[in-house]
């Protein structure tokens, strides 16, 4: 039996072959690698079995290129520093929000909530190249001219550091000062990872 990552969320597949398709991120088998036991831990299922308890929320990251705005779902964040505030966000390289946030420098990350299946749906399935993701999603605009969702928990802004844009394969690693925000919705709790997952 071989184990099977999707490498756009995550999502590990046992199986002789990949799926058809992601039940997470709905994204083609094309999308999923083969788990190479490359890696030099010991015990290479004991460590991924412990990776994967790491929890996560579940947020809309928001950006522009140019006057066009777009948006993506992300788990890939977390608070590196607390002062000053920065946070780290990981994105696919061949997601058109990473090109938004390498052209502009900034970007917002928007809190969903329990209640927000609908923004996972409308940010994390399609690319913006392909449509407006932002056309009739009630949204804000920072002082910057980010965009932000005013139907999530809450967001802020970040602004990359010079010279904290890392290069992981797959993967840009943005490291960013947190400059704006505001929380939301105190009635409704932040959407995991793991609750999508059960609720999609
Ligand atoms: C539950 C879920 C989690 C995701 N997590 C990430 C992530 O952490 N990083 C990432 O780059 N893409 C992630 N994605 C995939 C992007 O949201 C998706 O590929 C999106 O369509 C890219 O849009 P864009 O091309 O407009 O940027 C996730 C998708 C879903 C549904």
């Amino acid at each position: 039996m071989s184990k099977w990552r999707c490498v756009v969320c995550n999502y590990v597949f046992e199986g002789e072959a990949p799926p058809d398709g992601c039940p997470v991120c709905d994204q083609p088998k094309e999308k999923f690698v083969k788990e190479e036991a490359k890696d030099r831990a010991k015990d290479v299922a004991a460590m991924k079995k412990a990776t994967r308890k790491v929890e996560y929320g579940l947020h809309v990251i928001a950006s522009k290129d140019g006057d066009k705005l777009n948006g993506q779902v992300a788990n890939a964040v977390m608070q590196v520093t607390t002062n000053p505030t920065t946070f780290a966000l990981a994105v696919l390289k061949e997601n058109y929000t990473a090109d938004c946030i390498l052209d502009c420098g900034r970007f917002t990350v928007n809190l969903l909530g329990q209640d927000n299946h609908k923004l996972v749906r409308r940010f994390g399935y399609r690319s913006g190249r392909e449509f407006e993701k932002f056309k009739g999603i009630e949204h804000g605009i920072t002082d910057t001219g980010m965009p932000y969702l005013t139907g999530g928990v809450g967001w802020f802004e970040c602004e990359v550091k010079d010279g904290y844009t890392i290069d992981c394969d797959s993967h840009w690693l943005f490291v960013a000062d947190v400059v704006d925000g505001d929380g939301l919705r105190d009635d409704v709790k932040p959407m995991t990872y793991a609750y999508f997952r059960a609720t999609k």
